[in-house]
């Protein structure tokens, strides 16, 4: 293996991308935590924003977010996306594609307990892609919320939850000389994942 894998690319895609997190981790001034999620609603209008990688496993990539919000809606319509990691000081890039599908609601529970208080009580106070019509609003919001879980636990709200990407098919970039960039691409079939080189 040289220092991308991509020399002899291992069988498995979570191998490699579990490879690239840790050399992201290991050179890059951030984890490979902030991602670019794609999504298209029902008449194919494409939208692209930036969410956080919360976890990942073998059953695929998830990102947590309010369920009103622009790309909750999208899933509903659409429920196919793309994430896209940009690894500057690397010259990697890495594009994933699937279908996404709800985070458990006990799995969703379990992550939002653990967020720092101010994070969960914002949750609330966010209607997240909605009009709002001044700072002032969401700031009373929050006061009522502050006031109404005073002294206890604050739960997770019914309109946030997560998302699991479930991969179908992974790209992974490296820049080389000469333009004459490394990608090898992964696609997944009946008989599992098969890996091919694309010219660049
Ligand atoms: C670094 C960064 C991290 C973000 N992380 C999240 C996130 O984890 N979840 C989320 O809902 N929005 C996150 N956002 C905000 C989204 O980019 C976006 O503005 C918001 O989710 C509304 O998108 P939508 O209307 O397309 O649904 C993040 C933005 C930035 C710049």
């Amino acid at each position: 293996m040289n220092e991308t894998g991509l020399d002899r690319p291992p069988a498995d895609p979570f191998e490699l991308f579990s490879q690239w997190y840790a050399d992201a981790r290991a050179h890059e001034r951030h984890e490979l935590t902030a991602m670019t999620l794609a999504t298209a609603d029902s008449k194919g209008r494409p939208a692209a924003r930036i969410v956080l990688l919360k976890h990942f496993d073998q059953d695929g990539f998830i990102f947590y977010t309010n369920l009103g919000s622009r790309k909750s809606a999208d899933f509903a319509a659409n429920p196919q996306a793309a994430l896209l990691f940009w690894l500057p000081v690397l010259e990697r890039q890495i594009r994933i594609e699937g279908s996404v599908v709800r985070v458990s609601d006990s799995e969703a529970d379990a992550y939002f307990a653990g967020r720092p208080r101010g994070s969960q009580l914002g949750a609330w106070a966010s209607l997240q892609s909605t009009p709002l019509d001044s700072r002032a609003t969401m700031e009373q919001r929050l006061a009522e919320f502050e006031k109404e879980y005073a002294g206890r636990d604050v739960p997770r709200p019914p309109y946030w939850g997560g998302w699991r990407l479930r991969p179908d098919h992974f790209e992974f970039w490296h820049e080389r000389e000469a333009r004459l960039h490394d990608r090898v691409t992964y696609a997944l079939d009946q008989e599992g994942w098969r890996h091919a080189r694309l010219y660049p």
